[in-house]
């Protein structure tokens, strides 16, 4: 690992312009491009990468990684990070990081207005207005005000439906499988079964998990409230979409409101078809519950501001693949070295004896460990950076390192 103060950020996908005010502070080059590149053009780039960010459409496969000599670490500008071969980054000591919170608002705020739209029956009463039709009538419209909306995964987005729900007026219950502090006045449903026979809108906010794959299935809806509404913003397996479409078309259902499902097209160009099309008060999103720009914004923020604390200070605090060492910025004038070694006994000892026969002064360390990678972190009085690189590599068990200084 060289300074990386020399080196370079390249940003794929369009990257929100916010992440490059942030990362003019590591004094690197930093390179934008607009859209993903094709494997070649990719390998091509990260000859000379040091931080990488993308989005959901680059793949990092293993032999991309491999293949990336300067490359130190990888922001995912999005939520998911599955894109990227995580193990092989860990492997050789890069952190990727990513913004699991940012869009968050974005998508309760969907969901609200869409408990009101459905509620209203909007969807068909725009339709018929697109197709010259005057349909001016209260049948099967209603206000939400004092009806009951159960969520289904009380976590960062649950819970903030949970606070906008209440003020307007719903009355808010839900459902986790972790004990969650209730906010405003929501409260816990005995059990999912309780939860889905007294809600009047049911709303899906749990990750895609073994558990949650098609976690409402044809006995829960059943169980649902006669003319009650599902919304699916979370992932498109929780939901058996043809159970879904019986029973809607049966009436059972009053209406829905999906943004995920089981199959996605990659891109705009290839086509797009579910059973759901055409049903009555039913809106259909093409996974839009986080896209805002406020939400890109956000996230280009979140994970700029990542990047810049591991380059200027060593920090991997939220890294999705690494253990997490996050720390107050050095002392005046203070030297830091970074080290990511295997986790074996013995190595902080070598490396104590490595400095001390140097006559390094450590002021402040920090370790942590996870599976087979340890990676600490050393605040010494200014040193003979060659010096201590020629040593410290010549420890077996390290996989990279690196020398902050000012
Ligand atoms: P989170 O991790 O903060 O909350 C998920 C909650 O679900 C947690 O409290 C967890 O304990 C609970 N949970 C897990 N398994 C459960 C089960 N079997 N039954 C009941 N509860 C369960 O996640 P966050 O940020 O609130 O996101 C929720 C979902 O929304 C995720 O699937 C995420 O992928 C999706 N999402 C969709 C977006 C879109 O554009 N439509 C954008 C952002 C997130």
């Amino acid at each position: 690992m060289g300074d990386m103060r020399h080196g370079r950020i390249v940003l794929l996908e369009g990257i929100h312009p916010s992440a490059e005010a942030r990362l003019e502070k590591t004094g690197m080059e930093i390179v934008r491009m607009d859209g993903s590149l094709e494997r070649t053009e990719l390998e091509s780039v990260l000859q000379n990468a040091t931080m990488l960010g993308i989005r959901s459409r680059t793949t990092l496969d293993r032999s991309l990684i491999q293949q990336a000599p300067e490359l130190q670490a990888i922001g995912c500008f999005c939520i998911g990070t599955n894109q990227v071969d995580l193990s092989t980054s860990a492997k050789l000591g890069i952190p990727v990081f990513n913004a699991p919170f940012s869009n968050t608002r974005s998508v309760a705020e969907l969901t609200l207005a869409e408990i009101v739209m459905l509620m209203r029956r909007i969807p068909q009463r725009s339709a018929d207005m697109h197709s010259g039709k005057w349909r001016k009538s209260a049948a099967g419209s209603r206000e939400v005000r004092g009806r009951t909306l159960g969520i289904i995964g009380y976590g960062h987005i649950g819970s903030q439906l949970s606070i906008l729900a209440e003020a307007i007026g719903m009355k808010v219950i839900y459902h986790d499988i972790v004990s969650k502090l209730p906010l405003g006045n929501a409260h816990p449903a005995k059990t999912l079964e309780e939860l889905l026979a007294v809600s009047d809108v049911v709303s899906l906010h749990v990750p895609a998990t073994p558990a949650t794959r098609d976690m409402i299935d044809e006995g829960c809806l059943r169980r649902m409230k006669p003319e009650s509404l599902l919304i699916n913003n979370s992932r498109g397996n929780v939901v058996e979409i043809d159970a879904l479409v019986n029973a809607l078309r049966g009436g059972h259902l009053g209406g829905a409101a999906i943004d995920v499902f089981p199959e996605e097209p990659r891109s705009g160009d290839s086509p797009f078809e579910t059973p759901l099309a055409g049903l009555e008060n039913v809106l259909l999103t093409p996974h839009i519950g986080g896209n805002t720009l406020e939400a890109q914004a956000a996230i280009a923020d979140e994970v700029g501001e990542k990047l810049v604390r591991f380059a200027c200070e060593g920090s991997t605090g939220t890294a999705v693949n690494l253990p997490t060492v996050d720390l107050p910025s050095r002392g005046e004038g203070q030297h830091r070295i970074l080290h990511f070694h295997h986790n074996v006994p013995g190595v902080l000892g070598t490396m104590h004896s490595a400095l001390a026969a140097l006559g390094v002064n450590i002021n402040a360390e920090y370790l942590q460990s996870e599976g087979d990678l340890s990676y600490v972190i050393l605040d010494v009085d200014p040193v003979d950076v060659e010096a201590i690189r020629t040593e410290l590599e010549k420890i077996p068990e390290t996989i990279r390192m690196r020398i902050i200084v000012d």
